[in-house]
């Protein structure tokens, strides 16, 4: 199969990136990661982008520079999916519309509950007992856009925000992969 050229955008830890390169690697996943970009030097998932070979640029510059500068490479790469991994820029509607259909996000909770930061600590409060995770298409407004995928974890009682974001984090891996592949099978 001709793979799509993908390029994740992360800031911090990387384990969904760490996750993608591994689906990736199998013959029938259909994207290859092409390049992955950060917006900061310090972000620990760079290290597996490095460990795998794959191209990785660090932007660690404002948001217009860094646009700027992320598009060009995007361009250069003839990427194709844009996936965001724990990315916590928020891009501007000039960059959405210069891939507009092509960029991707995952978000830790039951969307459109609980957009923006903190979300497990705000579940918890909020007595919730479910949440879970939404991967959705990127559009203009903040963590809006069409679901691709949603995968609902339990919230037992007494638990605290580490133990919740361990069990979420474990199916936002298994809802990535399901959503590049769905994303595929439709086309
Ligand atoms: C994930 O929980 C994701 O939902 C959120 O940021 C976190 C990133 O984790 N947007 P990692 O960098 O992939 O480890």
């Amino acid at each position: 199969m001709v793979k799509k050229r993908a390029c994740i955008f992360i800031s911090g830890t990387g384990t969904n990136l760490r996750s993608i390169i591994n689906f990736s690697r199998d013959y029938n996943f259909p994207i290859n990661i092409s390049l992955v970009i950060s917006n900061n030097r310090n972000a620990e998932g760079i290290s597996f982008a490095k460990k795998f070979s794959i191209p990785n640029k660090i932007i660690d510059q404002n948001g217009e520079r860094f646009e700027k500068i992320a598009i060009k490479e995007l361009k250069d790469k003839k990427i194709e999916l844009v996936c965001l991994a724990g990315f916590m820029k928020i891009l501007t509607k000039n960059f959405i519309r210069n891939f507009d259909g092509k960029i991707i996000n995952i978000h830790p909770s039951l969307l459109p509950k609980y957009k923006g930061l903190n979300t497990f600590e705000r579940a918890i409060k909020k007595r919730e007992k479910i949440t879970g995770c939404t991967v959705h298409w990127v559009n203009e407004k903040l963590d809006d856009g069409k679901t691709i995928i949603k995968k609902r974890v339990k919230i037992e009682s007494g638990e605290n925000v580490e133990e919740l974001k361990k069990k979420v984090q474990k199916e936002e891996y298994k809802a990535y992969s399901m959503a590049i592949r769905k994303i595929y099978s439709l086309n």
